[in-house]
Formats: C-alpha cells, structure tokens, sequence
C-alpha cells in the first residue's frame, strides 16, 4: 500500500474506517498501484501434480455413480488399494457389476442415492450420520440428450434437469455430508467436473446446458471452498480426461467424431485418485485436470 493511502487511512480516526479501508484499498489494484510505488502482484506459481503417482494413503471413500463408467472404476480402483468404498447407485438391484465387487469385498457398501431426490441423499447422511468420510467423491452426473440442446430446439425441461443434477445435486450431498467430510483425516469434498466447463477454453457450441452445469458447480465448489478452508476441508475440481463411457460416446456420436483418442475408464480413474491424494488445502477450490495441470477458467 502507498504512503499516500495510509495516510488516508490515518486521518479517520474510527478503527472500523480504517479496518474497511485497508481491506477496500488492498483490494482495488488499480488504486494501489495509482501511485506508482507498489510493485506489480506476483504471478501465481501453477500448480503441477504428477497422475502417475500412487500413494499408499487408504481411508474411506463415498463414490456417487458408481455402477458404471468412471465410478465403478473408481471404486474398483479404491478397493484395491484398500480402501473403505461406499459406493452410491440410483438402482442398486440393477447395479450388477458393483454388487459382484461388493460380494467379492467387505469394505465395499453399495447405497441408493438419486441426485434429482434430496429425500434420498439425507437419508444416506443419516445412516452414515458420524461416519467420517475422507473423501466425498461427487463423479455423478448426466449428459442430457445433445438434440435438445442445440439452440433452437433447446428441450427447457431437460436444461432444468441437468442443472438439477449436476448442480444441485451435487451441492446438495456437499452440504449433506460435509460434517462427515470434516470429522474424517483427509477432509476432501471432490466434484468430477470436466473440462468443458472452462470458459476460456471454449471450443464447440455442442452440449451447452451440460456445460453451464459443470460452470455452475465449479464456482459453487469453489465458493464454498472459501469457507471450508477454516475447517481444513479441501475442495478438490478435477476433469477425468476425454474418457471411453456413454456419455462420452452419446457426445462424440451426435458432433459425428470418433472417439480414436479417448482414455479407458481405468486410466482416468487411477490418474483421478492419484490427484485427489496429492491435492493439497493451500490448492483448495484449483480446477485440475487428469493430467495434473490446472484448466483455465
Ligand atoms: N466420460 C468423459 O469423457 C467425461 C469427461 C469429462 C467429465 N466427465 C464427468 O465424469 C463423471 C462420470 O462420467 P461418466 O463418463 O462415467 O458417465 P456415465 O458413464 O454416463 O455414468 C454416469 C453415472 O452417473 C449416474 N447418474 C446419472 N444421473 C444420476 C442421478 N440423477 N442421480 C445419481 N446418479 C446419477 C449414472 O447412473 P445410472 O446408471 O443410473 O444412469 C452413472 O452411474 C461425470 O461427472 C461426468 O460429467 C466425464
């Protein structure tokens, strides 16, 4: 701060002035810099994780969506490495898969929870109510048909429904399990989100409401990150890669691509739990990729 705006400080004499006014003027880099005495912010460090890296670190995880795709990867994945896995579907009885690795597990629990039914999601907090749980891991999510969101036959119902989702949702098990998030060792809240909610790097005018979404839910995390940072609780954001799922493939067979370039659900998993271990409290609320860099806005 200059000289001349201490001094502006220092003629009011109520310390609440002088308080708002040191917050105000620190804030505004254009005042600060009017002077021309303060140096230049410097440039954040980026932040760079390595995907290949596995720890041994093992806890309990909560993995939304887990009955196929990215989730059930995950939480294969996580079982393996020793993990306590909960893994939530929207119909257990059809959840073939994960209930064979369930049978085939103890640690692993598999659960009902539908984003669209907030009554679902506090029941499961209340069953888990005082479990800690080291990782919330929000990976589930819809696509929405890709024809009614192309602009003039946007399908309204259906933009409701993926923010209702995706969004919503998906605050709403943040909020629910956050004392259990908090209670835990590692205290991580994570959303999958994707790389097409990054503004800056905005390529095709295909799937806008699954984009607005995931916009959504990444400055919703990443508001909320602000205040969970006095709870030591990490907000992690993390894009899974370009991956070879359904909705993957449903977006790739409407924009009429082939997929020759996709991940396999393996891969991205292994390299999403690699940064959610290495993802650090100083990082709380970074958009980070697959591939451990951070995504622009
Ligand atoms: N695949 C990619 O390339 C890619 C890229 C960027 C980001 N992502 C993100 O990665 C995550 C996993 O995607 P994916 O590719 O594995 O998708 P997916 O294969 O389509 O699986 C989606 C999962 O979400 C569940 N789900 C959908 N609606 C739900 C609801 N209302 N309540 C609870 N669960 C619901 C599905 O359950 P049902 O089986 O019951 O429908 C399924 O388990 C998502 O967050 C996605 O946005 C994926």
């Amino acid at each position: 701060m200059t000289t001349h705006q201490h001094q502006a400080i220092a003629h009011y004499r109520h310390p609440l002035f002088a308080v708002l006014a040191t917050f105000v003027l620190a804030g505004l880099p254009g005042l600060a810099n009017a002077g021309g005495h303060t140096a230049a912010p410097k440039a954040k460090e980026p932040i760079i994780l390595d995907p290949e890296a596995r720890s041994s670190i093992t806890g309990t995880v909560l993995v939304s969506g887990a009955n196929r795709g990215i989730g059930l990867r995950l939480a294969r994945n996580y079982v393996e490495r020793g993990w306590t896995v909960i893994a939530t579907v929207r119909k257990p009885d059809k959840a073939d898969e994960l209930n064979a690795l369930a049978r085939a597990n103890s640690k692993v629990s598999v659960e009902q929870m539908d984003l669209l039914d907030h009554g679902s999601i506090d029941a499961l907090a209340a069953k888990y109510k005082d479990v800690p749980i080291d990782v919330l891991l929000n990976n589930a999510a819809m696509l929405g048909d890709p024809a009614g969101q192309d602009l003039g036959s946007f399908d309204y119902e259906l933009m409701e429904r993926v923010i209702e989702v995706n969004t919503i949702g998906t605050m709403k098990m943040a909020e629910a399990f956050l004392d259990n998030v908090a209670a835990s060792e590692q205290k991580k809240l994570v959303a999958v989100t994707s790389q097409q909610a990054s503004i800056g790097s905005l390529r095709d005018p295909l799937i806008p409401f699954y984009k607005m979404s995931k916009t959504a839910l990444n400055m919703g995390m990443r508001s909320i990150s602000r205040r969970l940072k006095r709870k030591k609780v990490t907000v992690v954001l993390i894009s899974p890669g370009a991956v070879d799922t359904d909705m993957m493939n449903s977006a790739l067979d409407y924009a009429g691509v082939k997929g020759g370039f996709l991940i396999t659900p393996e891969e991205s998993a292994e390299a999403v739990i690699n940064i959610i271990d290495q993802y650090t409290l100083d990082m709380t609320g970074a958009f980070m990729s697959h591939r451990g860099e951070e995504i622009p806005w």
